[in-house]
């Protein structure tokens, strides 16, 4: 069975109130309605690149309950092969979402069954993995699975790593990133005090801490994308923003996806900028991705 990407990464509910403001330490706010959406980095991003047309893989776990079957039917329903996602006995992951009129968030992620997606779980996915041209990871997931997921490659094959939410990332996984994609706050996050200022000054800083290629996030600003042959900014289309949830890893599955098919960097930030800003014009994350049909100017 031929995947275009695999998805190593995590599988949650979402649980999201919408809320005038989202409330300091110490404060309670009253919110709207509770809806219940289908979640997780990994997850959305199968799901996303999915919808674009990719021929897409995801390895996961859920739990066997309400969650994990909402999960199951939203990546069946977007064509995604979920011979991968494993039932536990751990509950599905949530997370606790508050979502402001600018479409800002917050979240919460209780991790559930996703902690227990082990290296093991990785080498008994021989067959997957071999066959992928491209992977992509995030942190909602053991660590030591991530480390395992890069040892694992193919020889040619390429990782994709968002590391959401953040955590020190070991030499040999830096190593092999193609891209390291983060946002601005993961980039202040992997760059510390050295940071500064200026997002042109992070691409080549986080180039420094080892990744093979960088792709820094800005919302509505573009992405900056860095590796070899230097830095460049490449525009984000305008948009109304609703909810920006997920929009960070519909970027991301469509860049790896674009990737994969033979884009350089550059050209392949620029789609999935397009795609990252038609997520954030519709409600939730998984319900909100484009097809390759509904992408502005396609
Ligand atoms: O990136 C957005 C995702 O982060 C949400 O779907 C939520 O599940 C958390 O994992
Ligand atoms: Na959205």
């Amino acid at each position: 069975h031929h995947h275009d990407l695999l998805i190593v990464g995590s599988a949650n509910a979402d649980l999201v109130v919408a809320v005038d403001r989202r409330p300091a330490a110490g404060e309670t706010v009253l919110g709207s309605d509770l809806a219940v959406h289908p979640g997780g980095k990994g997850a959305n991003q199968a799901v996303a690149a999915a919808r674009l047309g990719a021929r897409t893989a995801l390895l996961a776990r859920v739990g066997d309950d309400d969650h994990g079957r909402l999960l199951l039917t939203s990546l069946r329903a977007a064509g995604v092969d979920t011979a991968g996602v494993l039932v536990d006995e751990a509950p599905t992951g949530v997370a606790l979402i508050v979502v402001d009129p600018g479409g800002d968030n917050s979240i919460v992620v209780s991790q559930g069954a996703n902690a227990r997606l082990t290296p093991d779980d990785i080498r008994a996915a021989g067959t997957l993995l071999a066959s992928a041209p491209v992977v992509s990871v995030q942190l909602e997931i053991p660590l030591a699975t991530v480390t395992e997921v890069a040892r694992a490659l193919a020889p040619g094959a390429r990782l994709v790593l968002n590391p959401s939410p953040p955590a020190p990332l070991p030499d040999e996984v830096l190593a092999v990133c193609d891209p390291l994609i983060v946002n601005e706050h993961e980039a202040r996050v992997m760059l510390g005090d050295s940071a500064g200022e200026r997002p042109e000054d992070w691409a080549p800083a986080l180039l420094a801490l080892g990744p093979r290629s960088v792709v820094v996030t800005l919302g509505a600003a573009g992405a900056l994308v860095a590796g070899p042959d230097g830095c460049e900014r490449v525009p984000s289309p305008r948009v109304e923003p609703v909810d920006t949830t997920g929009a960070g890893d519909a970027f991301t599955a469509a860049l790896a996806w674009r990737l994969g098919r033979g884009d350089d960097l550059p050209r392949a930030a620029a789609y999935a900028a397009r795609v990252g800003s038609a997520a954030v014009t519709r409600k939730g994350a998984q319900e909100s991705y484009p097809t390759a049909e509904e992408l502005p100017g396609a």
